[in-house]
């Protein structure tokens, strides 16, 4: 994901949902001591807003896959003493050694339903740890939006851009899990978690066209490799598609003059899986 400009303009579902969940573990944030990581952590500017909530001595490191995030982050949201950042894919085969048990904390928001391999993402994230380090993580569990691209892969125009379409959609979506939150939590138990916490949480967003439009763009992988020529008519094709899967809504304030594109508001419904889990102490 490299269009920074972009998800900085049209990411207020992910801004709110990212706070409500800083809001509900605020406690938690504020005895996390030491060094955390934020993986995934995007332009950096819930990075900063969570080292806020630290304790003062506390140091966070921003990593992320992306070079242009973690560049944009270093100039907008950086503090030589307690903030810095690192690329590092979390989904790697190895770790950086330097990396291994770094952290007596991670977080991560939006981040962990981009990764195709979630185990490993999440067997990492447990060796980044210190034997007791916490980790907290927010990410999508299903969205109606995904189904989107698979309808699209079956144009043959757009069919060779979105060949790996399914490994977009987010893990327990693609596999099409009964309970998502059950499989989450023996997941994270089977990599040697303690679970402290584990919840499925039911969410929806209101957009206007355009800014459904300008969201999908920036978080959207097919995009960047497609001809100039089919960018426009892809995005108008996907708006149609999302928009048949979600519930439009006419704006009901008639008093209120607007252009009728911008008092048509669409719904969007999906679900969040937050877990707060520890990497146990090890038993000599
Ligand atoms: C939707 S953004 C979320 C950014 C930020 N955490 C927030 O809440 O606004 C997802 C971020 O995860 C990053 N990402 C995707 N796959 C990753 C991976 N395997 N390892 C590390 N970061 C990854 C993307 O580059 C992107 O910056």
């Amino acid at each position: 994901m490299d269009m920074v400009d972009e998800y900085v303009d049209a990411s207020s579902m992910q801004h709110r949902d990212a706070q409500d969940v800083l809001e509900e573990f605020s406690y938690e944030l504020s005895k996390m001591r030491g060094r955390c990581i934020d993986i995934g952590c995007g332009p950096g500017d819930i990075t900063e807003e969570m080292l806020r909530m630290l304790p003062h001595d506390a140091k966070v490191v921003g990593a992320d896959i992306s070079q242009t995030m973690v560049n944009y982050a270093r100039q907008k949201h950086s503090d030589e003493k307690r903030l810095s950042y690192v690329v590092l894919d979390i989904e790697t085969s190895e770790l950086p050694s330097d990396q291994v048990e770094q952290y007596d904390n991670a977080v991560s928001f939006y981040c962990l339903h981009w990764c195709n391999d979630l185990w490993r993402a999440f067997q990492n994230t447990y060796k980044l740890l210190r034997p007791n380090g916490k980790a907290l993580v927010m990410f999508l569990g299903y969205h109606f939006g995904f189904k989107a691209y698979l309808q699209l892969k079956q144009n043959p125009r757009y069919q060779p851009y979105l060949q790996d379409a399914c490994r977009y959609v987010p893990y327990f979506q693609r596999f099409k899990c009964k309970d998502a939150r059950a499989s989450l939590r023996k997941m994270l138990e089977d990599i040697g978690f303690d679970v402290l916490h584990c919840s499925k949480r039911e969410k929806s967003f209101k957009y206007s066209k355009q800014s459904l439009k300008n969201h999908m763009v920036a978080v959207n992988p097919f995009i960047p490799r497609m001809p100039d020529e089919i960018k426009n008519e892809f995005i108008d094709m996907l708006l149609r598609e999302v928009i048949a899967n979600g519930d439009t809504v006419m704006s009901k304030n008639a008093s209120i003059s607007l252009e009728d594109e911008q008092s048509e508001h669409i719904v969007l419904r999906y679900y969040l899986l937050i877990a707060y889990v520890q990497k146990p102490q090890l038993i000599s």
